[in-house]
């Protein structure tokens, strides 16, 4: 069967190199791509976000799966393009989308059916938001309804802050369109995971739990980004704290999503806040993680395209999913001056030395090869995988192969992992 995957980061990277593993896979193509997925999958003269074109490549190829990587495509409506076609692939229609793309909906979508998450009101006249603001008073949370690409969030600590954060948002427009409404939240204190879950519409299964790494630098301190690491399993995640999470948000969220008629067939991803055994839902994503894919997928036994296949299908079982013991842990590379500005076309040297160590995957996400030199591309550049025994082992193989990888300016954290030792 040939695959075709789209999206270009770090999480495609990973997904590539597992679906490459099925013995079931004869051509695996992806755009756009990037200097190591390319290494794996033959290219598609399609643009990306040629949805039309897309379906036309696929069918012309015989593509039996298609799996979408980032939540742009997936709310701009591109699996509804496939199953118009009367083919598949793996993800939500835009309207299953809705519970990224939009904030309100997925906190409106978390009260209808009684899924935890923190209290909220939503707004769309700045006045209002700005007198309920003071009304509260802090700490809130302010939130972009729309995709803003993981920069919508604001969590505000003075009254002060969540009016600049509404100001810029909905006066400013930020965010574009995606600040036209605002959710504003009580924060939560906790310890934050990631669930991520597949369902096919009739059973939702729970991957293993990671944790993302979201600020900078170390200890959480300076601007968010995208993930700047990752681990799996997360302790945090017990195996009581998983039970409420089937039982509380996972399934109540398919009971809901089947309620409403939507035929949701792809990933679930709820990001949560943990206390003292609480769970309380922040965030939905219609996706992989990125960069939990990274530290959760070599820990799959399971075939992909399996699993996969089964998911759009309708014919998904929890006995799919089979998990390697050992912990994995990802170290995102990123280039200097990321979230911020940042210099591009820099030569990396020493991926190879990495990748010959032991326990040792190399993800790309920003690279390129110009002139036969492999090159930065991107804020993200590198995520370097490692597996071990216990997170702690997998941090030192993994901190061991990051150091082995050059280019200039690259920054990373010291402390991936770190939360899950103490
Ligand atoms: P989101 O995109 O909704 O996941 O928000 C991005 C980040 O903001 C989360 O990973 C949390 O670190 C933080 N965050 C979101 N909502 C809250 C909340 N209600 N309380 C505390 N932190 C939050
Ligand atoms: N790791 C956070 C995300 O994928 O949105």
């Amino acid at each position: 069967m040939n695959v075709l995957i789209i999206g270009g980061g770090g999480r495609e990277h990973a997904i590539a190199w597992k679906v490459r593993q099925s013995v079931k896979v004869g051509s695996l193509f992806c755009t756009p791509g990037n200097a190591g997925i390319m290494r794996l999958c033959e290219p598609v003269p399609v643009k990306a976000d040629d949805f039309k074109g897309l379906v036309q490549f696929a069918k012309r190829n015989d593509v039996g799966l298609t799996i979408i990587g980032p939540e742009a495509p997936l709310c701009a409506g591109i699996v509804n393009e496939f199953r118009n076609a009367g083919m598949q692939a793996l993800g939500p229609d835009s309207r299953g989308a809705q519970l990224e793309g939009s904030k309100v909906f997925a906190k409106q979508f978390m009260k209808r059916h009684g899924i935890p998450t923190a209290p909220f009101e939503t707004f769309t006249d700045p006045a209002t938001a700005l007198e309920y603001v003071k009304k509260k008073g802090a700490p809130l949370v302010v939130k972009a309804d729309g995709l803003a690409a993981g920069k919508g969030v604001t969590v505000c600590r003075t009254v002060a802050e969540a009016e600049q954060a509404l100001r810029d948002a909905m006066e400013k427009k930020v965010f574009g369109d995606a600040g036209r409404e605002v959710v504003i939240e009580e924060m939560l204190e906790g310890e934050e995971a990631s669930v991520l879950a597949l369902t096919d519409g009739k059973v939702i299964v729970p991957l293993e739990p990671a944790q993302d790494h979201k600020a900078v630098f170390d200890q959480d301190q300076g601007p968010n980004t995208g993930g700047m690491g990752a681990y799996s399993p997360a302790p945090v995640v017990t195996d009581t704290v998983m039970r409420e999470v089937e039982a509380k948000v996972l399934k109540p969220t398919l009971e809901g999503l089947k309620k409403e008629g939507m035929d949701y067939r792809g990933v679930i991803y709820a990001g949560l806040m943990i206390k003292e055994g609480r769970i309380s839902v922040l965030e939905y994503n219609v996706r992989f993680g990125d960069p939990e894919t990274q530290a959760v997928l070599p820990r799959l036994k399971s075939d992909l395209v399996d699993v996969c296949l089964a998911v759009t299908n309708g014919r998904l079982e929890k006995s799919m999913l089979s998990w390697d013991k050992r912990a994995a842990v990802c170290v995102v590379m990123a280039s200097g001056g990321y979230p911020g500005p940042y210099h591009t076309h820099l030569p990396i040297n020493g991926v190879e030395k990495a990748e010959a160590m032991r326990s040792i995957l190399v993800f790309h996400a920003g690279t390129e090869m110009s002139h036969g030199q492999l090159v930065t591309s991107g804020g993200r550049v590198l995520g370097v995988t490692a597996l071990g025994k216990d997170i702690a082992t997998a941090i030192e193989n993994a901190y061991k192969a990051v150091e082995a990888v050059h280019f200039p300016g690259a920054h990373f954290r010291w402390d991936i992992g770190a939360k899950a030792v103490e």
